[in-house]
């Protein structure tokens, strides 16, 4: 079943008169609510992978609120229209739709990067691992088709960073990378082990979360988490015709339980190694600034500041730096930040000298 319109063309399209609608979306949310009159009505959120949109069923008698699914995929159609300035869909009639007639790819957002390009560089990069004793564990995963296929659909999350098909991959290949930069850095930490480590720090997540045409957390990634699932991983991992020495495997797994760095950020213990403590960081900073490139993408220009971020509990300063004035200098200068920039790397390449 083919989608026509999307939740952010709705948005675009409308101005002040209403506008029909007839298309497929995502349940999200649904609630029963109440009016000042004491009337009961139905509160939707419809959902697709350009955004989400509320929607209300008022008249119970025209769709019992019983027959609405609480999940799943509907046939929706009614008008939009602009209430207290948020757009609401009025829903006329509604009808669920098999999953099977869908396309995914309409309802969850993907990464527009190339997963098999990205892969490719991962495996560059993880070169000096490969040639350590993590080289059978490494075989054994990039061998595995069904390993290899979930790690390039999964998505980094379900909201904050990288929440996307795709996300994880693009996430990994992040902290790898900053993992290698801080190896050259300091040179006391072990490449193999910390590079080893970044490969598999989120691999729980291809477990933790569902994303067939909704992304959202299974039962066992609420119930058990993406740290200890990714340590069932890697034993499933460890072929046992080559077993590894038992002190890099308890090495490893501390790696991935530690990564979230405090107990309270949901690490199962602190991070007890240089490698650990490296890894964590790393981690941190490209999920911090995969977010916050996020929130500069979604507020415009115009305004200086973002409103208020419930997740860092302070608003965002928008306007970039002049830092054109400073190329009489003749040092080394910045150029001005590009909204829409995404990887650290990039953003180091963009440091150059004014003469060459
Ligand atoms: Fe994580
Ligand atoms: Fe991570």
């Amino acid at each position: 079943m083919k989608k026509n319109l999307f939740v952010d063309e709705i948005t675009r399209r409308i101005e002040d008169k209403p506008i029909l609608i007839n298309s497929i979306f995502v349940v999200g949310e649904k609630k029963r609510l109440t009016t000042k009159q004491g009337d009961s009505y139905l509160h939707l959120t419809l959902l697709d992978k350009t955004g989400s949109i509320k929607a209300k069923i008022w008249d119970d008698s025209k769709i019992p609120f019983d027959s609405v699914p609480d999940d799943g995929v509907v046939s929706v159609s009614g008008r939009a229209e602009t209430f207290n300035n948020t757009i609401q869909i009025i829903i006329e009639t509604i009808q669920p739709v098999e999953t099977r007639y869908i396309n995914p790819s309409d309802f969850v957002p993907s990464s527009e990067k190339d997963p098999e390009k990205l892969l490719r560089e991962l495996q560059k990069i993880l070169k000096p691992a490969f040639s350590s004793v993590f080289k059978a564990i490494l075989e054994s995963f990039f061998n595995n088709k069904t390993f290899i296929e979930a790690f390039k659909r999964a998505p980094g999350a379900v909201k904050i960073h990288h929440a996307y098909i795709g996300g994880l991959l693009e996430h990994t290949l992040g902290v790898v990378k900053l993992c290698s930069l801080l190896c050259s850095l300091y040179p006391f930490l072990d490449r193999p082990t910390l590079l080893t480590g970044a490969l598999f720090h989120d691999i729980g997540k291809i477990r933790e979360y569902r994303y067939d045409w909704k992304l959202d957390y299974t039962d066992e990634g609420r119930l058990i988490g993406h740290s200890v699932l990714g340590v069932q991983i890697i034993d499933e991992l460890v072929p046992p015709s080559s077993p590894l020495p038992s002190d890099t495997i308890m090495i490893l797994k501390h790696m991935i339980l530690s990564h979230h760095g405090e107990i309270e950020t949901g690490a199962v213990q602190l991070p007890m190694t240089r490698e650990a403590m490296a890894l964590h960081l790393a981690d941190n900073l490209d999920a911090k600034m995969a977010s916050l490139n996020q929130i500069y993408e979604e507020f415009s220009q115009e305004e200086r500041w973002t409103p208020y971020q419930n997740f860092y509990s302070r608003r965002f300063f928008l306007a970039s730096p002049e830092t054109e004035k400073a190329e009489e200098d003749g040092a080394i200068r910045l150029k001005p930040l590009i909204r829409g920039q995404k990887t650290l790397g990039e953003l180091l390449q963009r440091i150059e000298r004014p003469d060459e």
